[in-house]
């Protein structure tokens, strides 16, 4: 059995990759202590079981490992192999505490919904509310479905001030940033993509992840108007070929894929 085939069993498929290395983290954890400790109770000549790195770069190592068996991404097997050896290194440095409850803190209230819909927070470049503004019609009604920090909202409010603009946002703090900032400009809604209607927009715009994208689709096929636009910045719909590319030659590489409705 190969991993994905193990990372597709019904069981784990229904799993957040984000659980499963933090699930390999903590088994990690505990194998190389439960070693450690029967290696002292061993008498194996080392009085404290494993010497203190030793015992880290294994855990690092051993979650590394997990992860790969699991069927995770690369990045989350390199996330697991350098997390524990950071965290020491971090104590090591003596840094206030307070710094890294506001971190978290931060760090929750912009992104920690993306544990459970795989869509982190980043932004659009400048040049996709270029493309964007280029291709809506005339007095057009535009969504952002997850429209994070009112980026391409704003730029759009400036670029042509004939649309009328809404956002949805689920992470408390992206919505009360893009709120603000986009006060008598857009409506912005504290929610969740999937209870938003979208039959009232001439242009859908999603900058999201793979991980929505096939239900996405489904959505917008299901409650788009014939002739209305399904634009995604760098995500594909899988099988569905969009009907227009447009190469924004920004840092990220990003480009806009356009579905006109039928
Ligand atoms: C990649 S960011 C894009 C932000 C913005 N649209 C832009 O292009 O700059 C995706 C945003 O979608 C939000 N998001 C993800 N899933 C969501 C959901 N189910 N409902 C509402 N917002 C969601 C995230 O919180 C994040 O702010």
């Amino acid at each position: 059995m190969s991993n994905t085939d193990i990372l597709f069993t019904p069981m784990l498929q229904r799993l957040p990759p984000a659980l499963l290395a933090l699930g390999a983290q903590l088994v990690a954890l505990l194998a190389v202590t439960a070693t450690a400790v029967a290696l002292r109770e061993s008498g194996s000549g080392l009085p404290s079981g494993l010497p203190l790195p030793l015992w880290i770069a294994l855990t690092g190592l051993a979650a590394a490992l997990l992860s790969r068996w699991l069927g995770l991404p690369t990045w989350w097997q390199i996330i697991n192999l350098v997390f524990i050896p950071l965290l020491w290194l971090t104590l090591q440095s003596g840094i206030d505490p307070l710094w890294f409850l506001a971190g978290f803190a931060l760090l929750a209230l912009t992104s920690l919904g993306a544990i459970r819909t795989r869509v982190p927070l980043y932004l659009s470049s400048p040049r996709a509310a270029v493309a964007l503004a280029e291709r809506l019609p005339e007095n057009a009604r535009v969504l952002d479905l997850g429209c994070g920090l009112g980026g391409p909202l704003s730029r759009l409010g400036t670029l042509r001030p004939d649309a009328a603009l809404d956002g949805v946002e689920a992470a408390p703090l992206n919505w009360l940033i893009a709120r603000l900032r986009l006060l008598g400009r857009a409506q912005v809604r504290l929610g969740n993509i999937w209870d938003t209607d979208l039959s009232g927009h001439d242009v859908v715009y999603a900058y999201l992840s793979p991980a929505p994208m096939p239900r996405l689709w489904q959505k917008a096929r299901a409650e788009m108007r014939p002739g209305s636009l399904f634009i995604s910045n760098t995500f594909t719909v899988p099988g569905v070929e969009p009907d227009e590319v447009v190469e924004l030659h920004d840092l990220s590489h990003a480009r806009l894929l356009i579905w006109r409705m039928r």
